[in-house]
């Protein structure tokens, strides 16, 4: 689930994310032009979009959003990163993952893969390179991620990758006929360091 709080313009200079992340099994990179069949396959499903708020694009919405997304790449100073998530091996696009600065100290993380790609560890490994990403390269303090109540499996993601529960929203947001309670995770600098040095028994 995203935020629907978005942050005040960034007044610091642009703050790099060295791209593409790498993971042991995936490649976080810059949309190309050539990812809009890709996207399309995942973007609309149902089962993909069960806990996030945005409704399925009709396929004219589909085009300006990935316009808009190719777009986004040269905003300077630079405050989000929409990032393809493709399989280091046969380079396959599955997901899609994002880092969002929110003012100064704090930036926002969210993924969505291919329901073909579920359980196999991937949304960990996002989670854990995304926030590693953003914390070496970032001057953030703290970064949070927002999920559905009862969504358990991004939930889950969020433990393993070091984040704790911080805080309970109800009526975040109204979307798709209904209001949306979500738990807020979060990773603090400090946490991220320690983990770093030893890796939490997972
Ligand atoms: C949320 C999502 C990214 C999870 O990715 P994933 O690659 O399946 O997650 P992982 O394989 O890393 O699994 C992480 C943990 O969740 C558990 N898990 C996975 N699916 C689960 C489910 N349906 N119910 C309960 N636990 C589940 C796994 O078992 C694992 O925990 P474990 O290691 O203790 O067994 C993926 O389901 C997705 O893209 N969903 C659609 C988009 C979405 O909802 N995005 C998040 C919005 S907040």
């Amino acid at each position: 689930v995203k935020s629907l709080r978005r942050a005040p313009s960034l007044t610091g200079a642009a703050a790099p994310l060295p791209l593409p992340i790498d993971t042991p099994r995936l490649r976080l990179r810059e949309f190309l032009a050539r990812d809009l069949p890709a996207v399309r396959r995942y973007a609309s499903d149902p089962d993909v979009l069960e806990h996030v708020l945005r409704e399925a694009p009709t396929e004219a919405q589909l085009q300006q959003q990935f316009e808009r997304l190719l777009r986004a790449r040269q905003a300077r100073p630079r405050r989000a990163w929409e990032l393809a998530v493709v399989q280091r091996r046969g380079e396959r696009l599955i997901g899609t993952c994002e880092l969002v600065r929110l003012g100064r100290s704090e930036a926002e993380l969210g993924y969505m893969l291919g329901s073909r790609y579920w359980r196999r560890g991937y949304g960990t490994e996002i989670a854990t390179a995304l926030a590693g990403a953003g914390f070496s390269c970032l001057p953030i303090e703290r970064m949070r991620a927002l999920v559905d109540v009862g969504h358990d499996s991004s939930r889950r993601v969020l433990e393993k990758a070091g984040f704790r529960w911080c805080a309970h929203l109800v009526r975040h947001a109204h979307a798709k006929q209904r209001w949306w309670d979500c738990d807020e995770y979060e990773l603090r600098r400090a946490e991220w360091a320690v983990r770093r040095v030893t890796p939490a028994a997972r």
